[in-house]
């Protein structure tokens, strides 16, 4: 997977990008992360990226010419799919994750300011997204969650002990509580089955507490989420007061 990103502050990516499973993930080769600075594609003797807005208003607006400049240079005659990431975009969740995870190479726009220009939006951008309903001071921040999220799908970038399966909204449901040495921590102890050894009753308990938590913290997730037979049971009972 090749990522492509344009923002005026790309200085801002290396410590996220230079640690971890995304540096891993690039040192294994599975994805290679290119940074562009937007200013480095102005045609002016003074490399101006933003201006006022026509109509008037508070703050400025970034130019056009070099948002084009940067994209039509990097995608060549290639189909890429370039994204912006603006407050104004379809929300980023664990499905469009796993889209983007399909992809081959990908433009991230990160907008600033009080906007873009719109016809970035209208004749360049091929899909808007946000990373959640507040503001940021830029798209940066939310590129950076994005590029993360879809990173760590790509087979081979988690290792054997990092397995994506359980984790919460992997399978649409919040992860059950977890538990390590020791037993007895200040008198709080750990949940006696997880002792057990018991694989089977390990298993079901997990997948009740899966479902008690999500039902307690996001049923939203419950409504959207298509359950396996199993924990579709489970929630039945919960539901009729069993559990
Ligand atoms: Cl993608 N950009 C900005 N500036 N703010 C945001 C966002 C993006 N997503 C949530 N807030």
């Amino acid at each position: 997977m090749r990522i492509h990103i344009l923002s005026l502050f790309p200085g801002m990516f290396s410590g996220p990008f230079d640690e971890s499973i995304v540096k891993r993930a690039v040192d294994r080769g599975l994805v290679e992360i290119a940074l562009y600075n937007i200013r480095d594609y102005t045609l002016d003797k003074h490399h101006v990226v933003d201006d006022y807005p026509f109509g008037g208003g508070q703050g400025m607006v970034l130019k056009p010419e070099p948002i084009f400049a940067a994209v039509e240079s990097i995608r060549g005659e290639r189909a890429t799919p370039v994204i912006l990431l603006t407050p104004q975009g379809r929300l980023f969740d664990r499905v469009v994750a796993e889209d983007l995870a399909t992809y081959d190479e990908m433009i991230l726009i990160c907008g600033r300011y009080e906007g873009v220009d719109e016809r970035v939006r209208e004749h360049l951008v091929t899909d808007e997204l946000s990373i959640g309903d507040y503001v940021l001071s830029g798209g940066e921040l939310a590129a950076m969650v994005v590029v993360d999220a879809v990173v760590r799908q790509l087979p081979g970038a988690l290792g054997a002990e990092e397995a994506v399966s359980e984790d919460s909204h992997a399978n649409g449901l919040l992860e059950y509580p977890q538990y390590t040495r020791p037993r007895a921590f200040r008198g709080w102890e750990a949940p006696e089955v997880l002792l057990s050894g018991n694989h089977a009753q390990i298993e079901k308990w997990r997948k009740e507490q899966s479902i008690l938590r999500t039902l307690k913290r996001r049923p939203d997730l419950l409504e959207r989420v298509d359950l396996p037979p199993d924990k579709r049971m489970i929630l039945e009972r919960i539901r009729k007061g069993d559990c």
